[in-house]
């Protein structure tokens, strides 16, 4: 069976702890896009794990995990991260794998695009670890791939500096190095998680362009980057968070103001612990947007949702939810593709009553308060999607299955 898992908002979703969780169960585990401009976060009763590079299967010893073709991997960053895993007692030796296909990011690109974010007018607010500059030096054919490290034909013709650079990690990476059809191919009898980065409102294509990443972001990434087709597709979880975070510049229409919505975003930000694993910034918070989800539903195919950060709320007399948009007294109710509209929707909200009680010891549906269970069931409409799991604090025990996602149904 084929699983992935996807972010369905702007990113830190919490699908580390998603895949971590689901992957107790998986053989394989794949990463699909983006590079170490990810940071996913994995509490166990051990150590909390803090992952850029390696998909979030590796805590398990028996699982394999494989950075996919449509990854951009900068080979520094992924010996210090597998580095801090091996100070942190997790052994990845012999099952962590480089497809030959992933392009390389090299310290020079990382410079150019620092200096790019320099000179924008309206400047992204990117991560700085050279993940736009690798995937356009890819789009444009100038890229250095996996494969290339051992091509003598191609390496011979790259710049002496970038020869130099390169040349230990011939060495270095060559154990890991796979031919992801071929890996496929192998275990497609296996379960496998395709594992996403990023979110659906910061793919390349379908989120709120310019302010993206510039990776594929949804589900169809997982057929793009990582060695299957559609067709060898079998289901698709969207991860989202109880509210909405935003890192970096861009449209949020949510997005608590505090003359508007008072100390909400600040509660927010320190119950949820909302700071970049990646770069530390604190996060952008606002309301759970039902406009965004909606897409998000609809561009991604999800077969079903998990709700994080349920726990959050745990403390909120009312829950405001964004319902749809208000743009120059217009309602809007389909996630706009203009930047401008989307800098101009107000929130139309409903409220809902809080719990005001701890969630976070609940392992069933039916144990969680009826406030809570409401607040799901209306996102559960509004979406038409099923919130087959929900996560109601950071540790890897503390999930609410309601229906295992290793079945097709
Ligand atoms: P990712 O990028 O989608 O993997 O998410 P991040 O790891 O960047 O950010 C999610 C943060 O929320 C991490 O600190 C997680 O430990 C934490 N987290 C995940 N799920 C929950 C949850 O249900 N409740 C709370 N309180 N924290 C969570
Ligand atoms: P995970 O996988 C949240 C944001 C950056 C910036 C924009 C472009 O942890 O959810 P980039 O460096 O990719 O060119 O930056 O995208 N961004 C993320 N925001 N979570 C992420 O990954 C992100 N990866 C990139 O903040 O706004
Ligand atoms: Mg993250």
């Amino acid at each position: 069976m084929k699983l992935v898992v996807i972010g369905a908002q702007w990113g830190d979703e919490g699908k580390g702890k998603i895949v971590d969780y689901l992957a107790e169960r998986a053989d394989v585990v794949v990463r699909f896009s983006g590079g170490a401009n990810a940071g996913h976060t994995v509490v166990t009763e051990q150590a909390t794990y803090k992952l850029h590079l390696v998909p979030s299967g590796i805590l398990y010893p028996n699982c394999h995990v494989v950075l996919g073709t449509g990854m951009v991997v900068d080979p520094e960053a992924l010996f210090r991260e597998l580095g801090e895993l091996s100070s942190q007692h997790v052994s990845w030796e012999g099952r962590v794998y480089l497809s030959d296909r992933a392009h390389l990011v090299l310290p020079r690109y990382r410079d150019l695009d620092r200096e790019l974010e320099s000179k924008r007018r309206v400047p992204i607010g990117t991560t700085g670890r050279g993940i736009g500059v690798a995937y356009s030096l890819k789009a444009s054919r100038d890229g250095i791939r996996v494969a290339d490290l051992y091509d003598p034909s191609i390496f011979s013709k790259l710049s002496k500096e970038d020869q130099e650079y390169l040349l230990p990690y011939q060495e270095k990476l060559k154990p890991l190095v796979i031919d992801l059809a071929r890996f496929m191919y192998d275990h497609r009898n296996s379960k496998v998680l395709f594992e996403g980065a990023q979110g659906t409102l910061l793919d390349l294509d379908v989120g709120t362009y310019p302010f993206v990443s510039s990776g594929v972001s949804i589900a169809a990434g997982a057929s793009l980057g990582g060695g299957v087709g559609p067709k060898g597709i079998d289901k698709v979880l969207g991860v989202f968070k109880a509210y909405s975070t935003r890192v970096g510049n861009g449209p949020f229409p949510t997005e608590f103001q505090g003359e508007r919505d008072g100390e909400i975003g600040n509660r927010i930000r320190e119950l949820g612990r909302e700071y970049g694993v990646t770069t530390g910034r604190p996060r952008r918070c606002g309301y759970l947007d039902m406009v965004a989800l909606r897409y998000a539903c609809r561009v991604n195919t999800l077969d079903s949702l998990v709700l994080t950060h349920l726990d959050v709320y745990d403390d909120f007399d009312e829950i405001r939810v964004c319902v749809a948009y208000d743009i120059e007294g217009k309602k809007v109710e389909d996630f706009p593709s203009q930047i401008g509209m989307l800098n101009n929707a107000k929130p139309i909200t409903r409220v809902f009553k809080g719990w005001k009680q701890k969630i976070s010891h609940c392992s069933r549906f039916d144990e969680l308060p009826k406030e809570a269970q409401e607040y799901i069931r209306f996102i559960e409409n509004e979406t038409e999607t099923p919130i087959d799991i929900i996560s109601v604090g950071y540790h890897r025990n503390q999930t609410i299955v309601r229906r295992g996602p290793w079945t097709v149904s």
